[in-house]
């Protein structure tokens, strides 16, 4: 797991060749390009069989950069950059000449965040210039929060894999839509809407589910291959057992408050009371109940308050209608 100064520079070289580099960030890895090259970019539409028309993050070095990528920083992003950056919070901002519309999906806004991760930090600076990376997962499915997870999911697609271990925060990035007169979190992530809502001292409005073509609001993502039922946490249980009953291999993600109880399932995860823990683990553990043949996974929503907000909403997306069976 441990990143040489010669896999940066390796990295870097791959990028400036046009290439892709899975990096690891704070939050989930990312399949990086160099946000300049539109060919490049496009690659990555093509391996994470990802709708073009969906834009993508950059990533940047440091605060001080943000300003060459957009064209206008209101002094609420000054506000929040400084506070967040290196950190899990992505702003939406007006785009810069310097971003082509490959990126921003034809958007004339702009995503871009500093991650705050050193081999991810590291990589910006040996590269030079920002680097687009969406998560690397293929379109839809459940973000890699390991570098085996993304060997596993796009093997040959990716040029070259920096393993930083694994992520720390384990959801993505909250992004704030500051081109408006009010703030918006568009979606939330590790970046709290309570640390959001401090540092600007008002409230910030959450996501409306009415723009179908930003992808992290499609009906269903973040999805693992087995379907997801949302029950009462009182009645994980209960419903586990009777799916099991039925010829299921039921999966069940069992709130902490039963951390004892024996459940007749196929495979049981107990997920911690800390939602810190529990949003690091949540993408492995959707991935380790569809590893072990899991056609049904039931689970409960955690109080929708701190991290446990980001966690709600990718549970929720998780169970969306599936696009395909
Ligand atoms: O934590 C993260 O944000 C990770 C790591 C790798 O940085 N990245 C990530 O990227 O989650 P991705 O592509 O999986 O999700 C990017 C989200 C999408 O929901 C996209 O619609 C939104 O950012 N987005 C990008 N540009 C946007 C824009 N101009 N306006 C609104 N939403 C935008
Ligand atoms: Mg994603």
């Amino acid at each position: 797991m441990s990143v040489v100064t010669s896999d940066i520079e390796k990295a870097a070289e791959v990028l400036r060749a046009g290439g892709l580099v899975a990096l690891p960030t704070e939050t989930v890895y990312g399949l990086g390009a160099d946000a300049e090259d539109p060919a490049a970019v496009g690659r990555i539409f093509q391996v994470k069989g990802r709708p073009p028309t969906h834009p993508l993050i950059i990533h940047i070095g440091g605060a001080d950069q943000l300003d060459e990528w957009v064209e206008e920083v209101p002094a609420t992003a000054r506000l929040l950059a400084g506070r967040f950056w290196p950190g899990p919070l992505t702003l939406v901002l007006r785009r810069g000449r310097r971003v082509p519309l490959e990126a921003t999906g034809g958007l004339e806004t702009v995503a871009v965040r500093v991650p705050d991760h050193p081999v991810a930090l590291a990589l910006l600076a040996a590269f030079g210039g920002g680097i687009t990376a969406p998560s690397a997962n293929r379109f839809g499915s459940v973000s890699p929060t390991t570098a085996d997870h993304v060997r596993a999911e796009l093997g040959e697609g990716v040029d070259f894999v920096l393993d930083g271990g694994p992520c720390g925060v384990g959801v993505e990035s909250t992004i704030v839509d500051v081109t408006g007169e009010a703030p918006s979190i568009l979606r939330p992530g590790g970046v709290t809407r309570e640390e959001i809502e401090a540092v600007l001292g008002r409230p910030v409005a959450l996501p409306s589910t009415s723009h179908v073509r930003v992808p992290g609001q499609h009906p269903s993502h973040y999805a693992p291959r087995a379907r997801v039922v949302l029950v009462e946490p009182e009645k994980v249980i209960a419903e586990a057992e009777h799916a099991q009953a039925l010829g299921q291999q039921v999966g069940v993600l069992l709130p902490p408050a039963f951390a004892d109880a024996p459940v007749k399932a196929h495979a049981v995860v107990t997920v911690p009371a800390s939602t810190t823990a529990y949003a690091r683990g949540l993408y492995g553990y959707l991935r380790e109940l569809d590893r072990q043949g899991c056609d049904l996974i039931v689970a409960s929503l955690p109080a929708e308050e701190g991290l446990g907000l980001a966690i709600a909403n990718r549970l929720r997306r998780a169970a969306g209608p599936r696009l395909s069976p």
